[in-house]
């Protein structure tokens, strides 16, 4: 083999070192700011793993621009002042926070420009403000070699080891070579990673945030860049700091353009806007969508788009009088908790509500707000009488997020839960390891009511056709049924006297009420929503013990014995059969005429299709696809959903896809119905 042979097959450590991080820049950038991935994750990471082994050989080839750079192990003592060479300016805001507000910041700039009321009108870019922290990117020769804080405006501190843990932030542009660009923008926390955390840090038992601004902050300020890597943050650019050696764009919008173009992430919503009207239009448009964003904006920002009309207006104490702030109404806002309150959900979950002196915020006057649990209500020692800031942001449902500190009054009693649930009278109980009080009310709890008749009609429980939502949420609020063994008991007479319900439809419910008497224990089972009981568990049950009395009674020690069955399955099975009013139900139901085949526990090596795995594809003739599976399971096969070598039989029927061709291609033996049917026959004889 000669040696240029040798060279092509293994490139030299520098070059492929270059070439393993330009795909990585790629794929980042695809990922993150395209948000259009090329290459699954599973390859980022194998490239990813290969540039850091090669990194390792070669101590030399590190570079601060390297992908690998965004972990940094080291933690700091303390952040070090950085002073910015362009100072970080605010800017003016305007607070009247309806639409008129752009007027008026329209009018002083047509003022200031001294253009009369009948020349075009202004063009400006209208931004979102996004609610994080402020941050200086800075760049030489395209590298990212410093993060800094706004700080005063004139000193911040230096975060380059936080920042770096910021996935959508390039460590390194694409096209641009400038010695220096510092990129202005905002680094902030989506609400869906913001909630992941203070859940994670709610179980761990950790302290929680307030607001995404706040957690965002912590985190950038973090001295240990490892736990900053598991606080995901976001960035969006707004502007520019130090510029040498790169040609400013004309227009704001194209400067945006331009540094996306270069990998920088910049929000799509901003947009080129026309006068006063356009921003108007952009506020209230933004406005209207402002609960669906993924994260928090508290007002919209504009800019005169003209760079040379920006250097005309500029500065006045050091705001620019290019650029304004517009608000929108705040997302917090202090007010009096007036008392603390428990609901019930709809799962049995008793949540602390505290009762508020009525607050507009984020838009709507709130009375109530969530206080989460006992647990959280200690942490953030609030009681009846305090002030405390409540927080409404997107459409989730207000909380209190803290107390503001030293005005409570003297002697106000430590809240505590209620030992009964406070709409049914059921015990309450907090299983162990939980933070959540529960109703042990079940079926029995009118909270409970209307999600546990649909669950009991679920498909994939006793299967009422036409029992849905609309139906349901008048059947309880009627009154006219309070427990499940009642909905037996319905004729159609009652039906038809209900609203836009048609004799027809009303006969059509109580066949189907009467077909669902006829069912199977595992369906039964689940049907009557114990907690932690899915379809699989009430399989199990009903195959380990046979007979529901046999559950009922069961320890939780011998629930335990139950393949699959774990402490918390086997708690909330006690519990649940614990209730007198819960046997209740089932004694009614089974009084109503609800029947299944019930038979002595059997093992699933003694079933005649133990051990086999079936894989149903395509429509049956007369079977739908839940009456086999039911079938073929009691039989003790396993379906599963996809076929492999370990499959046994496909049951194909029509219009039947890959799954029939890959079960052709493996030799797989393919059955129609009547071969399922002679199948689970013989297999019974
Ligand atoms: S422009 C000289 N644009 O709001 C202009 N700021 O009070 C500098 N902010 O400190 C700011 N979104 O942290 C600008 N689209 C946006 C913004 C934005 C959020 C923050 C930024 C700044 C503060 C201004």
């Amino acid at each position: 083999m000669s040696v240029g042979q040798q060279t092509k097959e293994t490139p030299r450590p520098a070059e492929e070192a270059a070439a393993l991080r330009a795909m990585l820049d790629t794929w980042a950038h695809e990922y993150y700011v395209l948000d259009a991935p090329t290459v699954p994750d599973a390859e980022y990471d194998k490239v990813f793993q290969r540039l850091q082994a090669l990194e390792t050989e070669h101590p030399d080839l590190i570079s601060p621009g390297s992908p690998t750079q965004r972990v940094v192990g080291a933690v700091l003592d303390g952040l070090v002042p950085v002073r910015h060479t362009v100072p970080m300016l605010s800017i003016h805001t305007e607070t009247d926070t309806t639409p008129a507000g752009a007027q008026k910041f329209d009018a002083s700039v047509r003022k200031l420009l001294g253009w009369a009321a009948d020349e075009a009108p202004v063009e400006y870019t209208a931004e979102l403000k996004f609610d994080g922290l402020a941050i200086n990117l800075r760049y030489e020769q395209g590298a990212l070699v410093q993060a800094a804080t706004r700080g005063d405006g004139e000193t911040g501190e230096d975060v380059t080891h936080t920042i770096r843990t910021v996935a959508a932030i390039p460590k390194r542009l694409r096209r641009c070579n400038a010695p220096v660009l510092e990129v202005r923008g905002e680094v902030f926390m989506r609400r869906d990673d913001f909630d992941a955390l203070n859940e994670r840090q709610r179980e761990a038992g950790g302290k929680t945030f307030v607001n995404p601004r706040n957690a965002a902050a912590g985190v950038v300020r973090q001295l240990d860049a490892n736990i900053a890597r598991q606080r995901p943050l976001s960035f969006f650019a707004y502007g520019f700091g130090d510029v040498q050696g790169w040609e400013m764009p004309a227009t704001h919008a194209q400067s945006l353009q331009a540094l996306r173009a270069m990998g920088i992430p910049v929000n799509e919503d901003s947009t080129v806007a026309a006068g006063a009207e356009g921003l108007s239009a952009f506020h209230v448009g933004i406005a209207a969508r402002r609960d669906s964003l993924p994260f928090d904006i508290d007002g919209v920002v504009y800019k005169v788009n003209d760079r040379a009309l920006q250097q005309q207006l500029g500065f006045k104490s050091r705001e620019p009088r290019w650029a304004v702030a517009h608000k929108y109404p705040a997302q917090e806002q202090i007010t009096t908790m007036t008392g603390i309150d428990v609901q019930v959900g709809r799962t049995g979950k008793l949540t602390p509500v505290a009762r508020l002196a009525p607050v507009f915020v984020g838009g709507v006057t709130v009375t109530n707000a969530t206080l989460h649990n006992i647990f959280e209500i200690r942490k953030k020692q609030v009681r009846k009488g305090d002030s405390v800031i409540v927080r409404r942001a997107g459409d989730v449902i207000p909380e209190v997020v803290g107390k503001v500190a030293g005005n409570r009054p003297a002697y106000v009693a430590n809240f505590h839960m209620p030992r009964q649930c406070p709409v049914c009278g059921s015990e309450v109980v907090r299983p162990k390891g939980e933070a959540n009080h529960r109703c042990t009310g079940g079926l029995f709890c009118p909270a409970q009511r209307k999600e546990a008749l649909l669950h009991f009609a679920a498909r994939r429980a006793m299967d009422i056709e036409g029992l849905g939502d609309k139906l349901v949420e008048q059947l309880v609020d009627a009154g006219i049924i309070r427990t499940l063994p009642e909905l037996y008991k319905l004729g159609v007479a009652k039906l038809s006297a209900l609203d836009r319900m048609a004799e027809k439809s009303a006969a059509n419910i109580v066949a189907a009420l009467e077909k669902s008497k006829q069912t199977t224990l595992p369906r039964f089972l689940f049907g009557l929503g114990v907690r932690n009981v899915g379809e699989t568990t009430a399989k199990d049950l009903a195959r380990h013990f046979g007979l529901l009395d046999n559950i009922m009674d069961a320890s939780v020690e011998q629930l335990l014995e139950v393949p699959d069955v774990g402490p918390i399955v086997a708690e909330s099975v006690h519990t649940f059969f614990a209730q007198p009013h819960n046997r209740e139900v089932v004694e009614q139901l089974r009084a109503a005429g609800v029947t299944w085949p019930e038979g002595p526990p059997a093992t699933r090596t003694q079933l005649p299709l133990a051990g086999k795995t079936v894989v149903l594809t395509g429509t049956l003739p007369s079977l739908s696809r839940d009456e086999a599976r039911d079938l073929l399971e009691a039989a003790g096969a396993k379906v599963a959903g996809s076929v492999s070598k370990k499959t046994d039989y496909v049951v194909a029927g029509a219009e039947a896809g890959s799954k029939l061709d890959k079960a052709q291609a493996l030799g797989v033996t393919v059955l129609d119905e009547d071969g399922l049917r002679t199948l689970l026959t013989t297999a019974a004889g």
